[in-house]
Order: structure tokens, then C-alpha cells, then sequence
């Protein structure tokens, strides 16, 4: 559920058919990989070919929708270009898409596959929501602080600056801790622990901060709201399976759970 659904709720929007999602959930797994992760020169060749596949599956999208636009973001975008087609270039339009059909789901699928983990990890927080239904909310900020799908971001430092006493030289290249300053205690007291009452979770940072925050914010928030709801309502009996090997995927920026087993009584 957590691997499907977050991919066909963006498909929607997109304008993609639903029948590509699981393909696509398969090549943005590639592309996480080859680009947040480490691969060996082999395994880079092989990544490559599925982030070519991508491309041309985008491509065709996108061709398609030229010719026939349709009533979605897709078909919004073409629109706009074809009114003015000096406002951005067909190409962009390819990356966008390249770039939403990534962004759109996988980061959903990681961070309510972690949030689920910690909820029942903790028996308690998860009879809770059982109980009041109200609480999915914030407890969606509080996955989102304690175990966000996307723990590390880059920048570029566009001009020489100082933070917290540290010089910062124009061109650096940095990487923003996001997970780190999730659990800062200055901001979260006892913020290793998973507290779906907390009262400030949604100043957390899983979904960036400023200029380039998250454009899908409210869509992953209610998203993971409507999945603790619907689970907490149907299933308040879930639990996790015992003695699950934990894997995560391997990569610098991207977190989640490989799989996450459940069960519970009918
Ligand atoms: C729980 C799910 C999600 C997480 C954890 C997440 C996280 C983030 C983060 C940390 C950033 C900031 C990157 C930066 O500072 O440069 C970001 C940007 C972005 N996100 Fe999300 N995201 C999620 C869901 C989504 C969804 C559902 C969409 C699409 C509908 C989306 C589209 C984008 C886009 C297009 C940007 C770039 C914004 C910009 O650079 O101006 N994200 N996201």
C-alpha cells in the first residue's frame, strides 16, 4: 500500500497512466541510487540504462500530451507553453516531469513506511491515534521530524557567509543535516523520542525550509494523514512483525525502510 498508492495519487495529478506506477516506482528506486548512492561501476552501467528508460517514458509523457492535452498538471503546463512558448522550453518541461515523478512519490512511500515503523514500534503512540483519530495530524509532523525520508539536502553557497561561527566561502559546496537538526534539542527537547503529542513537531525540516521548500507539502501531509487514518480506523490491531531484518536503501540523502511487515487480527 505505502509502495502504490502514493505513486498513483501523483499520477492523477500528473496526468500519467496508473497502469506505468509500479514501473516507475522500479526505475525511481534506480535513480535514488545512482544519484544519492554509491554504486559500483558495474551497477552504475545497469542503474544508467532503467534512468534511460525513464527518460524516454517522460519523453513520450510528455509528446503525448502535446498533441492531446489533458484536464491535469500536464496538461496545464502545455497549455501555458503553447500560449507563449518563450516562457520555457519543451526540454524544461521534460525535466519537470523527469523530476516530479520522482519527487511526487518516493519520498510519500519512505517517510510513512518510517512513520509507520515508529508508530508501532511504540505501542503506546499507536493506540493513541486509535483512540483519537484527530491526533493523525500531528503525529504526520512528528514522522516528519523523527524520521523524514529525505535526511540531507545540498546547496551551493552563492556568496562568502558565516554560520554559527563557521566561514562559509562563495561555491562551497554544502550538505544541510536536515535529520540532524530535526532532533536539536534546543529546538525539540528529547528529541530522540517519538512523541506524536509533541506541541511544535511541524517546525520540523523534513519538508525543507524557504525558498525551495517542499511543493508537495500539503499533498505528502495529507497523504500520510489519510494512511494513519484509514489504517488506525480498519486495522487498530496492526502490528509489526517480529525479528524483521531492517534495511534501508542505500544512499546519502533518502531514507526508508526497504520493507515494513505487518500484521494483524481479522
Ligand atoms: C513526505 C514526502 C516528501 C518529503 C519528505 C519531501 C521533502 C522535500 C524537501 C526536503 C525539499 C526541499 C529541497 C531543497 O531545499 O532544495 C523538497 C522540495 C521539493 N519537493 Fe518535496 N517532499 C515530499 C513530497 C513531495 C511531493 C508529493 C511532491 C510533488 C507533488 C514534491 C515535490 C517537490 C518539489 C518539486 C520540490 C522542489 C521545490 C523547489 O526547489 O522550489 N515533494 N521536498
Amino acid at each position: 500500500m505505502l509502495y502504490e498508492v502514493p505513486a498513483l495519487a501523483i499520477f492523477i495529478f500528473l496526468g500519467a497512466p496508473d497502469e506505468d506506477a509500479v514501473l516507475v516506482k522500479q526505475l525511481g528506486s534506480s535513480r535514488a541510487i545512482v544519484n544519492w548512492g554509491k554504486p559500483s561501476d558495474a551497477e552504475q552501467v545497469e542503474l544508467m540504462k532503467d534512468m534511460g528508460r525513464h527518460w524516454d517514458f517522460t519523453k513520450k509523457l510528455v509528446d503525448d500530451a502535446m498533441a492531446n492535452p489533458g484536464d491535469n498538471y500536464l496538461g496545464d503546463m502545455v497549455r501555458i507553453y503553447k500560449e507563449d512558448p518563450s516562457r520555457f522550453t519543451v526540454n524544461y518541461l521534460y525535466n519537470v516531469m523527469f523530476l516530479m515523478q520522482f519527487a511526487g512519490h518516493e519520498t510519500t512511500t519512505q517517510a510513512s513506511a518510517n512513520g509507520l515503523r515508529a508508530m508501532l514500534s511504540d505501542r503506546k503512540q499507536w493506540e493513541a491515534l486509535c483512540e483519537d483519530p484527530s491526533l493523525a495530524a500531528n503525529a504526520v509532523e512528528e514522522i516528519l521530524r523523527y524520521d523524514t525520508s529525505i535526511f540531507t539536502w545540498r546547496r551551493i553557497a552563492t556568496k562568502d557567509t558565516q554560520i554559527a561561527g563557521t566561514d562559509i566561502p562563495e561555491g562551497a559546496k554544502i550538505l544541510l543535516l536536515l535529520g540532524s537538526g530535526n532532533r536539536d534539542e534546543e529546538m525539540f527537547p528529547n528529541g530522540e523520542t517519538f512523541d506524536i503529542h509533541r506541541n511544535n513537531a511541524k517546525r520540523n525540516l523534513g519538508l525543507g525550509l524557504g525558498a525551495h521548500f517542499c511543493m508537495g507539502a500539503p499533498l505528502a501531509r495529507m497523504e500520510m494523514r489519510v494512511i494513519l487514518e484509514e489504517l488506525s480506523r480498519r486495522l487498530p490491531s496492526l502490528r509489526l512483525v517480529e525479528g524483521q531484518d531492517w534495511r534501508f536503501i542505500p544512499t546519502l540523502a533518502f531514507r526508508g525502510v526497504q520493507e515494513l511487515h505487518v500484521e494483524w487480527d481479522t
